[in-house]
């Protein structure tokens, strides 16, 4: 079992512990975030974008997830396993039907020892999210902007800033939270509104794009560490510029590699 279990983030949330959490999608990233003391570490289906280069996350089948989640469990194993590892379940494997959801979330966490799913949605998806944690697999929610939506939305803008959608979504977070989730992301809406959820619920909501009054963060690991040039929204601090470092580091190796200065002696054998 990892340190940080579905009880130890409740706990935390009563406590007032804000809970701090990265995606990351294969071994040697997980090893260093599991490391540095994340509470938690997503798969993310942002593996589609970030990883895979897709525009969307909609082309994630269930195997390339598994592939990205056996990575990451063995990279946290190789640690101290303190971070729980919740992991995507992509679009189309659980809207089809509850016994749909359930063999998946089921191959899921059957094929390595992840610690729980991830799905978005509401109501929709409530039925699913009770059988499958009454089977005994852990649900993350997600709500807010829904990037396995994106066609429905037709952009990437700040959701619930209509009193409409906004009612919809805390309807919804109760509806997710009495269905058996142990926590919810919250995706770009207002901070005033996912305080109201935050305080509505007995389960933590991370919030990305979502204010500090969530019980606590996630961002994608690629853009806080400034791997991603391109994107850059205000939701995003960046920690680091590691494109630049890497980039640095490369055009000083292609200088050495044609200068013949590498390798040298004491790198020869
Ligand atoms: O896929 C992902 O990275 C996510 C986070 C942004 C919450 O769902
Ligand atoms: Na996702």
């Amino acid at each position: 079992l990892p340190h940080v279990t579905t009880r130890r983030m409740l706990d935390m949330k009563q406590r007032g512990e804000k809970i701090a959490m990265l995606t990351a999608y294969d071994y040697t990233m997980a090893r260093i975030l599991d490391r540095s003391g994340v509470d938690a570490i997503l798969v993310g289906d942002s593996a589609s974008n970030v990883f895979a280069g897709h525009n969307t996350t909609l082309p994630m089948t269930v195997e390339e997830m598994i592939y990205h989640a056996k990575a990451v469990v063995r990279g946290v194993q190789a640690e101290t396993r303190r971070a729980m590892v919740i992991v995507d379940m992509p679009f189309m494997s659980y809207q089809l039907s509850p016994e749909d959801a359930v063999r998946n979330a089921g191959k899921i966490m059957k094929e390595h020892e992840c610690d729980a799913v991830k799905m978005e949605g509401g109501k929709v998806i409530a039925e699913a999210v009770k059988r499958i944690t009454d089977i005994g697999i852990p649900v993350m929610g997600h709500l807010g902007l829904m990037p396995q939506s994106i066609y429905k939305y037709g952009s990437y803008k700040v959701r619930a800033m209509e009193e409409e959608e906004a009612r919809q979504l805390i309807e919804d977070a109760k509806i997710i939270e009495e269905a058996g989730a142990f926590a919810i992301v919250l995706e770009k809406i207002p901070s005033k509104l996912a305080g109201e959820v935050s305080r509505s619920l007995t389960i933590p909501t991370i919030g990305i794009g979502a204010g500090p009054e969530c019980d606590g963060q996630v961002l994608v690991i690629n853009d806080m560490l400034g791997l991603n040039n391109e994107f850059h929204p205000r939701f995003v601090r960046r920690y680091a510029d590691l494109s630049s470092v890497i980039e640095q580091a490369v055009k000083n190796y292609v200088d050495d590699v044609r200068s013949n200065s590498f390798p040298s002696e004491d790198e020869s054998y």
